[in-house]
């Protein structure tokens, strides 16, 4: 399960990662892994809960004893948590507290278009508008962060992204929940000596730290028993691979779009920015005291090498945990044939132009890339067009699509479940079904989730019509 293909790096960042300052430094596995919040709606009637989140500037500490200015939801970075309900819709009111526009983005929603924070759907500075989620879909991990157009690499990157769980009470009711069940989202990011941001879009490769829930090489302590973790890589282009320095597996139980039918055992585990994967780790083999790192194996410094220390609590009793994987986690819906369509989505970067192209074009929020069928069935052929190490992905909107091969070969069982971003290494091409299945029509994006890229114009549109 190893990535094949580092973050991208254009050849001239390669030069600015020369000249950086350093930071503070970073004594690993000192600081407790925080948990984000978990936002209380201020109101719930029988249908519905209601939200509020501000969008604005705040200071937070990500190394100890200092302050970095970052934007934020509500002041919290990461955002903090929304919980719903499968099946019952959420309404969150956002109010822009920036200097900028900003647009909300529910990734991997099934959302009317309207509500999907498309990148010129903007919020002005001072204005309220509230979102509409239906949660129709399965219960799975999502996130939601901000899509400004142009502006969504910056935005992401300044702090402006958080988890969104929806929960279903009757989905494989024993794994672990409650308090062992903990979202952990990566990113990276690069600072300054006076512990603030570092931002060029194009400087990927000084963002020399890996931040766990906000936080460098934190530590948690674990229980003896099973506890769940939904992993999210949160960066902007960063790609990750997840490992445990005891080589120890993980059982992968769901993929984006919420638990797969039935459970993988991997020891690693590739995610591309904005891939979600969520596994359970066993501690109760190990005697207290035990020390394990979540290693990133395609780290280039200590602090994106090593994430994350548990730190196994307790004695020589295991703890009563009655919580288990079932072999059966759950019955996905059929997808599939009569395949409608079928479309190629060439990913490239074009020397001449500086820029990156999808099917050789720039995103132009005027033109309809893709028409669309509601109800339809597509496969889509990703080709990436360029040469290492210019790894892309594909993201799009509003459905979730099975992968089905790449380079003609069938995909590991862990990529052939629901999922709303696919990795596209270099000079690869990769095939996924597409139902659009959705009961809402209309114009939706689809882009590289690279934000570094997607900000620069790696982006498209598809209209879903009747
Ligand atoms: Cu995670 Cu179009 O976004
Ligand atoms: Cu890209």
């Amino acid at each position: 399960g190893a990535v094949a293909g580092v973050a991208l790096a254009l050849p001239a960042e390669r030069l600015v990662s020369a000249v950086v300052g350093s930071p503070p430094a970073v004594q690993p596995f000192t600081t407790p892994l925080p948990i984000p919040p978990v936002l209380s709606p201020v109101y719930s009637d029988r249908g519905t809960d209601y939200y509020e989140m501000t969008a604005k500037p705040a200071n937070v500490e990500i190394l100890p004893g200092t302050r970095t200015n970052m934007l934020t939801f509500n002041g919290s970075f990461p955002g903090p948590t929304i919980k719903a309900r499968q099946g019952r819709p959420v309404q969150v009111k956002i109010l822009n507290g920036l200097d900028n526009v900003t647009a909300v983005h529910l990734h991997g929603g099934n959302v009317p278009h309207e509500d999907d924070g498309h990148p010129l759907d903007v919020l002005q500075p001072g204005q309220t508008r509230t979102y509409h989620y239906p949660n129709i879909q399965r219960a799975a991990t999502l996130w939601y962060h901000d899509h400004a157009h142009h502006l969504e690499a910056e935005q992401i990157y300044r702090g402006l992204a958080g988890l969104y769980l929806i929960e279903d009470r009757t989905d494989s009711p024993t794994l672990p929940r409650g308090q062992f069940d903990i979202p952990l989202m990566f990113r990276d990011i690069a600072l300054d000596d006076s512990a603030q941001l570092l931002w060029n879009n194009n400087d990927s490769a000084r963002r020399n730290i890996v931040l766990t829930n906000g936080k460098a090489q934190p530590k948690l302590r674990v229980r003896r028993r099973r506890y769940r973790f939904r992993l999210l890589n949160a960066s902007n282009d960063r790609v990750m691979s997840f490992r445990l320095s005891n080589g120890a597996e993980m059982v992968q139980i769901a993929s984006d779009g919420g638990l797969m039918a039935r459970p993988v055992r991997r020891t690693e585990i590739g995610l591309y920015p904005a891939e979600r994967v969520d596994v359970v780790v066993d501690f109760s083999a190990l005697p207290g005291g035990t020390q394990l790192v979540l290693q990133n194996t395609v780290g280039d410094t200590p602090a994106t090498k090593d994430v994350l220390q548990f730190e196994v609590a307790g004695g020589a009793r295991r703890d009563d945990d009655d919580s288990s994987v079932p072999a059966k986690l759950s019955v996905l819906p059929p997808i599939g044939a009569p395949v409608m369509q079928t479309r190629k989505v060439l990913l490239s970067f074009d020397f001449k132009q500086g820029a990156f192209l999808i099917n050789g074009k720039q995103y132009d929020p005027n033109r309809v890339d893709f028409t669309v069928k509601k109800g339809s069935t597509e496969i889509w052929e990703i080709t990436n067009a360029d040469p290492d190490p210019f790894a892309h992905s594909l993201h799009v909107h509003q459905i979730q699509f099975r992968v089905l091969d790449r380079g003609g070969k069938a995909v590991e069982p862990w990529e052939a479940y629901p999922k709303d971003t696919v990795s596209v290494p270099s000079g690869q091409t990769v095939r996924i079904l597409i139902k659009f299945d959705s009961p809402f029509t209309g114009l939706y994006p689809f882009h590289c989730h690279f934000v570094g890229h997607s900000s620069m114009a790696m982006m498209a549109q598809f209209n879903i019509v009747p």
